[in-house]
Order: C-alpha cells, then structure tokens, then sequence
C-alpha cells in the first residue's frame, strides 16, 4: 500500500511551495524509491517550480478531452472502450524526472458531462499509485475537489495557512466539508508557511483555537527572501541551497512523519 499526502489550503499560501520542499527531502532523503507528484491544480503549479513546460494536450485534462470526442464520433463506446483508453492515456501523461515522476492534471475543457470519464479516472489513479511508493498531490485552492470526493484515500491531509484570518477560515471549511462528504484521513496537519521565524507562538494559539482534537500541528516553513527570488526569476526550487534556513526548517517538519 502506497503512502499519500496532500498539501490543500488557501490560495496563495504556499501548497506548491511546499510540497517541491518535501519532495526535494524526500529526494536527499532516499527512504522512498517511487515517488508519483500529481499535479492536480489545473494551473499546472508544480511544474512551473520545476522549470518545466507541459502543453495541454499532454495533461490529463488535454488526453481526456481528446477521449471524449472521441465517445462523440462514436469512435468510442463511453463506458467499454473507454476505460482501457483512459487507462493507457494516464500512462502517456507521466513525466520521468531523475528522481520522480509527475502527471499534470490539467484543466478539463469543453462540453459535456465527464461523469463517465471522471468515474474510470479515479479507478485508473489508484491503479497506477499501486506502481508507487509516495503519492504527493497538489490540490487546487477551492473546496470543489474533496466534495468531488477526487482527494480520496489520502493518508496525510497537509492543510497550509500563512498569517492571515482567511487562511484560517479556509481551514476551517476543510475541516467541515471532509466531515460532511465523510473524508477520512489518517492525520491532519497544519503546516504554517510565511510565517516570520518568531511567530511561532501566534500559530500555535490559532491551532489552539480551533478546538479540533483531529488537527495536529506539523511546524512552521519561514518566510525565505530565496525561495521569493526562485519564484520571480522561474529558477527550479529544487535547486535551492541545501543550507537555505527555510529549507532546513521543512526537512526538519517532513522527517518527522516521512522518515
Ligand atoms: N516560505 C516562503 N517564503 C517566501 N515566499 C514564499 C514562501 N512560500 C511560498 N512563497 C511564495 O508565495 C507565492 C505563492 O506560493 P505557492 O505558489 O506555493 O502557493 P499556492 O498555495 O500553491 O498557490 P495557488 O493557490 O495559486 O496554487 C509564491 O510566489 C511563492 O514563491
Ligand atoms: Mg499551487
């Protein structure tokens, strides 16, 4: 059984920026030989920090599309012949990186219901997770995704939030909607990211606040003037220095539950 986490929270609190830190540990790290990123931000954010380009039609979103003309032109059968074609299309989406693999999500464009698709999509997700030893995801900023139940069978939720009130609120609303659509993760985590170093107080009391015994703090990744420049100047933060005092502090945060 392979192991999954999800970084979900906010938009613009740094879920993307996270999970590349985690997976640049788990890289150094060597404790998990297969390692799957799924993209599933149909912004394609997580190939942006790893200096890469991936054109729609080789997202999922692009093949899914291509699938559904076809069921269209009655090339295809929706629901037999279907499922062997979204099956092999997900195996054409994986990008082989050195140390991991990553399939682009993409977003899911034109007309039409992509019931059917959807449904052989989740099937097909697990089908190739079992390949994997580590399943990083990267969620979309909404809510859509858990009511869709696509964030299912994650073991660690990893929800992050900055300093700011709406952050928190967005938390908040991720707590109710996976008891609402009966999500069950294993564990929960906070992660505070931006963060001053010295604020370290000021989350553990939101937390504190949040009288929500499922909810586990997992620490604080500072704000970092390098991992801002990365950013603006597009450089790969998996480059970043293996001393940058952020990086240090989230090496720190994944050992604890990865190693
Ligand atoms: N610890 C940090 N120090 C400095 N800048 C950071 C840090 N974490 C994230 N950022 C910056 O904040 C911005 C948003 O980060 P990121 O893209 O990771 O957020 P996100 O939650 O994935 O956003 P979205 O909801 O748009 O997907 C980026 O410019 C990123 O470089
Ligand atoms: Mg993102």
């Amino acid at each position: 059984m392979y192991r999954s986490i999800a970084f979900t929270g906010k938009g613009g609190v740094g879920k993307t920026t996270s999970l590349v830190l985690c997976l640049k540990f788990l890289i150094q790290n060597g404790n998990y030989n297969k390692i799957l990123v799924i993209d599933a931000d149909p912004d394609a954010n997580v190939v942006d920090l790893v200096g890469k380009n991936v054109h729609f039609e080789n997202t999922i979103g692009g093949k899914m599309h291509e699938i559904m003309k076809r069921i269209k032109m009655k090339m295809l059968a929706p629901y037999k012949d279907s499922k062997q074609a979204i099956e092999a299309e997900i195996f054409n989406c994986l990008l082989h990186f050195k140390n991991f693999d990553l399939i682009e999500m993409g977003r899911t464009e034109g007309e039409g219901c992509y019931c059917s698709v959807n449904n052989v999509l989740k099937n097909a997700f697990d089908i190739i997770s079992e390949a994997y030893d580590l399943v990083l995801v990267d969620t979309p900023a909404g809510l859509e995704h858990f009511a869709r139940k696509t964030t299912k069978d994650v073991s660690d939720l990893i929800i992050v939030v900055d300093p700011s009130k709406m952050s928190f609120h967005t938390l908040k609303q991720i707590l109710d909607i996976s008891k609402e659509v009966t999500l069950n993760f294993q564990n929960y985590w906070v992660l505070g990211n931006k963060f001053l170093d010295n604020n370290w107080y000021m989350l553990k009391e939101k937390v504190k606040m949040l009288t929500e015994i499922r909810i586990k703090l997992l620490g604080l990744i500072p704000e970092n003037s390098e991992i801002m420049k990365y950013n603006l100047f597009g450089k790969n933060l998996l480059d970043l220095p293996n001393n940058n005092e952020a990086y240090n502090k989230a090496k720190r945060i994944f050992k604890k539950i990865l190693s």
